[in-house]
């Protein structure tokens, strides 16, 4: 069997998201099917400084590493967002306190992987799922104010002329976010400020959402002009508010994931144009975040290749075309 990345290589690059430990435990599948890597937790604000002007770098040297000695594409995860940053970030902070340590971590952590990471997931997740409101509410939003997102990204395009600047976030295909995350990007463009890609999270599973929907999406922001990117494909075998666990999937919901998957696919093949990577969040079903999230200690199968590392039909049915 040749590799994913092989088979796809007149269209995108292939994505994984690993850790620390998984570049060693699942380097085989990594290196044979995979071209680009996102930290998983490691470039994270926390993981990199968890206290103020105390860096540490080791866990994404080592992935870093991994990637070189395999001509691997590096995308870096994330700078502004409201989850896994650390309390003294926001503790005290003026709109110019905060600013400044966003401006600060920007440039130790980009210019740190200038040349190795090509682009950067500049703001993760600020647009509101709700239909109410349209901003998600946040630290940075509260004590910077709507310009936050300007801001950030005019900041990661000084310090980091070349790499492409993504807007990333979840839900990416229901309406209406679909459509306020398009007006986000679309309205930012228009203000001149920066912005060179969409990350599509696309964290699916089998009930949502439809292909119709999925298809809507891309189609909305293909109008935008700039670059997408499936940042974090998995495709859970539960519904979002189910809490009952299996034991085992059965063939009927391998099934119904494994046509999600070959139409998600589909349909990104005749984006190739624009579409630039698509990371799946994970390599195997032995080592998986739906593990934990959003209930904990309960399996899941969301990936391309099972727990003993074997391609499941998801995979072969992305490579059947
Ligand atoms: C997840 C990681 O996979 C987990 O290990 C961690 O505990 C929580 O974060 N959206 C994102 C990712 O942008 O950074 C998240 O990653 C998954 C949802």
């Amino acid at each position: 069997m040749i590799g994913l990345k092989d088979k796809y290589k007149d269209y995108f690059k292939i994505g994984a998201a690993v850790n620390y430990r998984t570049v060693d435990t699942h380097k085989d599948l990594l290196i044979k099917h995979f071209n680009s890597i996102t930290c998983e937790n490691e470039t994270k604000y926390d993981n990199l400084q968890k206290e103020e002007n105390n860096y540490s770098f080791d866990h994404a040297d080592r992935i870093l590493g991994f990637a070189k000695d395999n001509n691997m594409f590096m995308r870096g995860h994330t700078f502004v967002w409201h989850n896994q940053t650390p309390d003294w970030v926001f503790k005290d902070a003026t709109r110019d306190i905060l600013l400044d340590r966003m401006k600060n971590h920007m440039t130790h952590v980009g210019k740190r992987y200038e040349k190795d990471f090509y682009c950067w997931d500049v703001v993760n997740e600020a647009i509101e799922d709700k239909g109410h409101m349209f901003y998600r509410k946040s630290p940075w939003i509260d004590i910077i104010g709507e310009d936050f997102m300007d801001l950030a990204f005019t900041y990661a395009k000084e310090i980091l002329p070349e790499a492409d600047l993504y807007y990333n976030d979840y839900n990416e295909s229901n309406f209406p976010k679909r459509d306020k995350i398009y007006r986000a990007v679309k309205d930012m463009l228009d203000r001149g400020v920066p912005v060179d890609g969409i990350g599509l999270q696309c964290h699916w599973n089998i009930y949502s959402p439809s292909m119709d929907d999925f298809k809507r999406a891309m189609e909305q922001y293909a109008k935008l002009g700039i670059k997408i990117q499936v940042t974090e494909m998995d495709i859970s075998l539960y519904e979002f508010k189910d809490d009952s666990k299996l034991d085992k999937p059965s063939s009927e919901l391998i099934s119904r994931q494994t046509a999600l998957y070959r139409e998600g696919f589909k349909i990104l093949r005749d984006y190739k144009d624009i579409v630039d990577t698509v990371t799946l969040w994970g390599v195997a079903d032995d080592e998986t975040w739906l593990d934990y999230f959003p209930v904990k200690d309960r399996k899941n199968w969301p990936l391309l290749f099972d727990e003993a590392h074997e391609p499941k039909e998801a995979l072969y049915a992305i490579m059947d075309f």
